[in-house]
């Protein structure tokens, strides 16, 4: 029985957050497989989803969005939780943010049971596209690293409390 953690992500900080996410599962004695979104091929055998992305211009990543289309309905019968990692500022610590409207259609598709918002990071290091606009906010004072491993890694042990009750109802 293994928990699929999939995740779309361009600057690699939501790929972290997934990492964090599979330690904690694995740490509660689940099987976990850890992979981007867009590499996953099929879902069949999989006991529960965690499926993150990264928001950008108030959407979610891509290859999260496709996730949620090629697999639609495929986690009516399994428990599926999503996040979002995003806010550059402690707002996503401070108050429970709910879903962007890309987030909450995937939520509808697949469907998902719950979703919750996580801070983002963005540094200057970032490259390609992603650094030039990285050093720009910085200069305006809204770079940095926003995430928050022990929130992130409580909310996973949390999961993973459910996925162990949801075998015991099976
Ligand atoms: C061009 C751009 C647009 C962004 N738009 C949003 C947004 O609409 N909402 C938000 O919460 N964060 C936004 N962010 C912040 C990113 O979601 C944040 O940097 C996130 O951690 C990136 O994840 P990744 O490293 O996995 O790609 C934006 C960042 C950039 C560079």
């Amino acid at each position: 029985m293994t928990v699929l953690v999939a995740y779309g992500t361009t600057g690699g900080s939501t790929a972290e957050i997934a990492g964090w996410i599979a330690e904690e599962l694995t740490a509660a004695g689940l099987g976990v497989r850890l992979l981007p979104a867009a590499e996953v091929d099929d879902v069949a055998g999989y006991e529960a989803l965690v499926l993150g992305a990264a928001m950008y211009a108030a959407g979610w990543h891509a290859d999260a969005r496709h996730f949620a289309k090629r697999f639609a309905g495929r986690f009516a019968d399994r428990p599926a939780w999503l996040f979002s990692s995003g806010p550059l500022d402690h707002t996503a610590d401070d108050t429970d943010l709910p879903p962007n409207h890309q987030a909450e259609v995937a939520m509808g598709l697949l469907p998902a049971r719950a979703h919750v918002t996580f801070g983002g990071r963005l540094t200057a290091e970032a490259h390609g596209w992603l650094g030039f606009v990285a050093r720009r906010m910085e200069h305006e004072g809204h770079a940095g690293d926003f995430r928050n491993p022990e929130r992130i890694r409580a909310w996973a042990r949390g999961v993973a409390t459910d996925i162990v009750a949801a075998r015991q109802q099976a």
